[in-house]
């Protein structure tokens, strides 16, 4: 089966080719009546998210149902992996119950992998550890895309905590196969030297990589992930990274502002900047992410449909 695990290895048509399948969807959401398509039909799609998400948990739920799909979310907090089953034995558990697609999320990098390797249907990686979070990218990619008219030779600056961000490594990765140029900014013990290795340039001075950017793409502090990295507080990060219309100023007049949520207001980004309906694309994020999850799902589930269209 096919699975979309990471943006890494996708050629460029393959990116191009699910943002177009996506913005068919985007109208469908858009429209006053009945948001319903039957593609999914008879289909069971299983979301297991053992880490917490309010955006990808209910885009992929709202996505799976407008395509008609049977949607079941696994309540990891009430089930057994409580209770000491494995991740293995969960995943060899939700493949008896046949389901035609497995959307995963999981505080492990690779935990997707291996159980996409253990199960005989579709594995949609729904963001994993510090590794990728793929459907992110995508939307992440169609956004800029519909805003800017394209990628190609787009200036996008990624600033904040990169080291821990699965978001920065799938963005950093679509972004650069796409042909935009990426920057990386944020605390030196936050921006690791292999961004670099993904095409990546590095900076440790927020104002540096904002000079001339089309696009600023703000990155909260994970907390739960820091383990003993030296970093600054609060008040320090927004002192030294936070997006401040003066800072701001440095971009070009018409850039745009993007978070991939959860935001910490006043953090890493002022929430004027976050709510200016002209420069942040944030809540059309939002809306584009349930649009690329039905033309994932759609798409990797073509093969076992029957259906023309995938690699
Ligand atoms: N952007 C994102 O992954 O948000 P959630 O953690 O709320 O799903």
């Amino acid at each position: 089966h096919p699975h979309l695990l990471g943006l890494a290895g996708l050629q460029p048509w393959e990116i191009s080719f699910l943002l177009d399948e996506a913005e068919r969807w985007v109208d469908l959401g858009r429209s006053g009546a009945v948001k319903k398509a039957d593609v999914l039909h008879g289909l069971t799609v299983i979301n297991a998210f053992f880490e917490n998400s309010t955006r990808t948990l209910l885009s992929f739920e709202i996505a799976g149902k407008r395509l008609g799909a049977d949607v079941v979310n696994m309540h990891v907090a009430q089930s057994s992996v409580k209770k000491g089953e494995t991740l293995i034995d969960t995943a060899m558990t939700l493949n008896a119950m046949r389901a035609d697609a497995l959307v995963i999320r999981h505080m492990s990098s690779g935990a997707v992998a291996l159980i996409a390797d253990k199960v005989d249907c579709p594995v949609l990686n729904a963001g994993d550890g510090w590794h990728e979070h793929p459907t992110q990218g995508l939307l992440d990619a169609l956004t800029i895309r519909r805003r800017k008219g394209r990628l190609d030779g787009l200036i996008v600056a990624i600033c904040g905590d990169i080291r821990h961000s699965r978001v920065a490594r799938s963005n950093m990765i679509g972004l650069a196969t796409m042909g935009a140029q990426v920057r990386v900014a944020g605390p030196a013990t936050l921006v690791p030297q292999e961004v670099e290795l993904l095409g990546a340039q590095r900076f440790t001075r927020i104002e540096d990589a904002l000079d001339g950017a089309d696009v600023v793409m703000m990155l909260r502090l994970q907390n739960e992930r820091m383990d003993g990295t030296f970093i600054p507080s609060a008040r320090e990060f927004h002192a030294l990274f936070g997006l401040t219309a003066t800072r701001l100023a440095l971009a070009k007049p018409d850039a745009l502002v993007m978070h991939p949520g959860p935001m910490n207001r006043g953090v890493e980004i002022d929430s004027a900047i976050a709510d200016d309906p002209e420069r942040s694309a944030i809540t059309e994020q939002v809306e584009m992410g349930v649009a690329v999850r039905m033309a994932c799902l759609d798409v990797l589930t073509r093969k076992a449909r029957g259906a023309e269209g995938w690699a």
